[in-house]
């Protein structure tokens, strides 16, 4: 006799209903999580695949992992979940004995459980240390980078990941004021190099979003996995990912862009030679944003969007 949800669900994650409802879990079906987080995205899929759809749920923070694995608890044995990197889906899927799934998806960037625990440092209203990896168990700290790198390196970081127009004067100060070694002494160096309230968010939002990413190297991650996913996926199989700024959600529309297409060639060229085949189909030609309700009742929702594509 299969578990049955028993438990509350967890809270409930970003753009669920429509997540759930595109990749329409099956039962018999097998699923990936590849950022289960609070495993709010895993639950809805294991309950909607009732009584014998399977998922392997991954995360790289291990307060995720523990969290996730208390809350999918009723499903028994139907979860799998592993403390890994998503770029390692496919080793992870073969070390499982699984060969391809029916559905993937991928939340990207940085939940609100983490925003909230002060000590990891994601968050400048609060004085932390200047951690901010998803995986506090290895890899540099957002101090090691910040006292590391040079002026010029750090200026083009934070121009790059935080679209920061004042990213030279941000990035002299930073070396000025060093050592930095928390949140608020960050957020403070940022805040006296632009000087003035220039827009209504705080000045040290993008800086810190820039440091983030270049710290778990988010946007290289995404671009190598998006087509090893899409390799995992059976025939009619649907990959999800919810991107969170307009650099993550322009990485996966050009992924899809090119996977769905069955020339690649430069536009300049005459006759095609790429052999380039399309491995997708795009089912969101527009991303799909957050109602009204949802943005309402968090807040943090307002800029998420949803692209899916189905195997073909
Ligand atoms: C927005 S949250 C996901 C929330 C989740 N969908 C839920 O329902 O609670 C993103 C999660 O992705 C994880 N993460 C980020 N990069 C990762 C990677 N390369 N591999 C695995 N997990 C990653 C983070 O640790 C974080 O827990």
């Amino acid at each position: 006799m299969e578990a049955v949800p028993s438990a509350p669900q967890p809270h409930r994650p970003v753009l669920y209903q429509e997540t759930i409802e595109y990749l329409a879990p099956k039962s018999l079906g097998r699923y990936l999580d590849c950022t289960a987080g609070a495993g709010g995205h895993s639950f809805g899929i294991l309950e909607a695949s009732s009584p014998h759809g399977q998922l392997i749920a991954i995360d790289l923070d291990p307060t995720a992992i523990q969290l996730t694995t208390e809350n999918l608890s009723p499903f028994g044995e139907r979860a799998i979940i592993v403390h890994d990197s998503y770029l390692n889906a496919a080793r992870i899927l073969q070390q499982k004995g699984w060969d391809k799934v029916d559905g993937i998806v991928l939340d990207l960037g940085v939940s609100s459980m983490q925003l909230d625990q002060i000590e990891r440092g994601f968050s400048f209203r609060t004085e932390a240390p200047l951690d901010m990896r998803f995986d506090p168990t290895q890899g540099q700290t957002a101090a090691d980078l910040v006292n590391n790198l040079g002026e010029k390196e750090l200026a083009d970081l934070i121009w790059r990941y935080g679209d920061e127009r004042f990213s030279r004067r941000i990035a002299r100060r930073i070396v000025q004021k060093r050592p930095i070694l928390t949140t608020t002494q960050l957020a403070e160096a940022v805040r006296s190099a632009i000087g003035g309230a220039h827009s209504k968010i705080d000045p040290a939002t993008r800086t810190f979003q820039a440091i983030r990413i270049a710290v778990n190297d988010e946007l290289r991650t995404i671009e190598k996995a998006i087509p090893s996913l899409i390799e995992l996926l059976n025939p009619e199989g649907r990959l999800a990912i919810i991107s969170f700024h307009s650099l993550e959600d322009r990485l996966v529309k050009q992924a899809f862009r090119k996977e769905s297409s069955d020339c690649i060639c430069p536009p300049e060229q005459p006759v095609c030679n790429c052999g380039h085949v399309a491995s997708i189909r795009v089912l969101t030609p527009r991303p799909i944003s957050p109602s009204e309700l949802e943005i309402e009742e968090n807040p943090r929702a307002r800029s998420a969007k949803l692209r899916v594509a189905e195997k073909n």
